[in-house]
């Protein structure tokens, strides 16, 4: 019997030393050492030994016992721990690489003035609101105070759809849709960017779609200075402190008495930059407010124009070829 025992524990240490993986050590665990195991089959064959050598043979098979267990566990520490240092080796990351660069973009140009126009104007109490691109006579031309038969329509060469219906040709029937849907109340104060269409041949200065900015101001006791004062404070704002700025007389149908306005800039001199006026009495009162008791001012900007100014842009082209080598100078803004 003690021979047996010791085979047993030659070869079981033996399969231990060999084994390399841990499932396989579970195997042998269970092979030798589980309940059903060789090492139990050997104890229970005990009680047929003579009294006297049951506690020697008892202590042999313990012995046999523990030494296989302590094999047991050296070796299954040791492949858990290659097991760990293979994996960290396989996931080993070199922080040396040079990294991927996630192609990044920005904000077109244009949006990006009308986006920091739209940040001052409602730093000065204004609303944005919007209108349609898509606009019937009565908004785009009637309502303002251009009649069918006006002259002053031919300012405006117009992309019909119908006799009544047409790309609209500025922001400003925005102002009467908003001064509509208010119903005589004040105050008023809201800007409207957006698309406008006018049959223009495309050159440097030219197109058929840009972009403008209306602006509306009514209340009561709504003045010039109060015109002057917000354009002003634009002006200051969009083109830097100190930016001068001049008023000169004009005409536009909707307004009375109007104005177009100047800034004066480093290199190019004196540059007009929008249109402007008193709303025309006429226009507050179709829209359903009482010219007696209130009164407003408009104007109206390019945004492709503030762009090239500020920019230094000098086609308007530029603005809708999506070529990347502009489109990416801004990345920065
Ligand atoms: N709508 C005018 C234009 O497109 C600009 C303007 C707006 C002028 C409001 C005065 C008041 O030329």
């Amino acid at each position: 019997m003690r021979e047996r025992l010791e085979m047993l524990k030659q070869e079981a240490v033996a399969a231990i030393s060999e084994a390399t993986r841990l499932e396989e050590l579970r195997d042998i665990r269970v092979r030798y050492l589980g309940k059903k195991g060789e090492l139990t089959s050997v104890l229970r064959g005990m009680g047929s030994l003579p009294p006297e050598e049951r506690p020697v043979i008892g202590g042999v098979a313990n012995e046999v016992r523990q030494v296989l267990e302590s094999r047991l566990q050296e070796k299954e520490a040791w492949l858990e721990e290659a097991a760990l240092e293979e994996r960290l080796a396989s996931e080993r990351i070199d922080v040396t690489l040079p990294g991927m660069n996630p192609a990044t973009g920005s904000l077109h140009p244009l949006n990006l003035v009308l986006e920091q126009i739209e940040d001052i104007f409602t730093g000065l109490g204004f609303q944005v609101a919007e209108g349609p691109e898509v606009e019937v006579d009565r908004y785009n031309f009637e309502a303002l105070n251009l009649p069918k038969d006006h002259p002053a329509r031919d300012m405006q060469d117009s992309f019909y759809i119908t006799p009544e219906i047409l790309l609209r040709t500025h922001t400003s029937p925005v102002q009467v849709r908003v001064m509509e849907s208010r119903e005589g109340t004040v105050p008023i104060r809201i800007i409207c960017p957006g698309k406008v269409y006018r049959r223009d041949d495309d050159d440097a200065t030219h197109s058929h779609q840009f972009t403008q900015i209306e602006g509306l101001m009514v209340d009561t006791h709504v003045s010039m200075s109060e015109l002057h004062g917000v354009l002003l404070a634009f002006i200051e704002q969009m083109f830097g402190a100190g930016t001068e700025m001049r008023l000169r007389p004009s005409y536009f149908p909707f307004t009375e008495p109007s104005v177009e306005v100047d800034i004066f800039h480093p290199e190019k001199g004196w540059v007009e930059i929008l249109g402007a006026g008193m709303v025309h009495p006429r226009v507050l009162e179709r829209a359903g407010y009482d010219p007696e008791q209130v009164s407003g001012f408009a104007f109206g900007m390019g945004a492709e124009r503030i762009a090239m100014l500020k920019y230094g842009i000098d086609d308007i082209r530029h603005f809708y070829n999506n070529d990347l080598r502009f489109l990416r100078q801004f990345r920065s803004e």
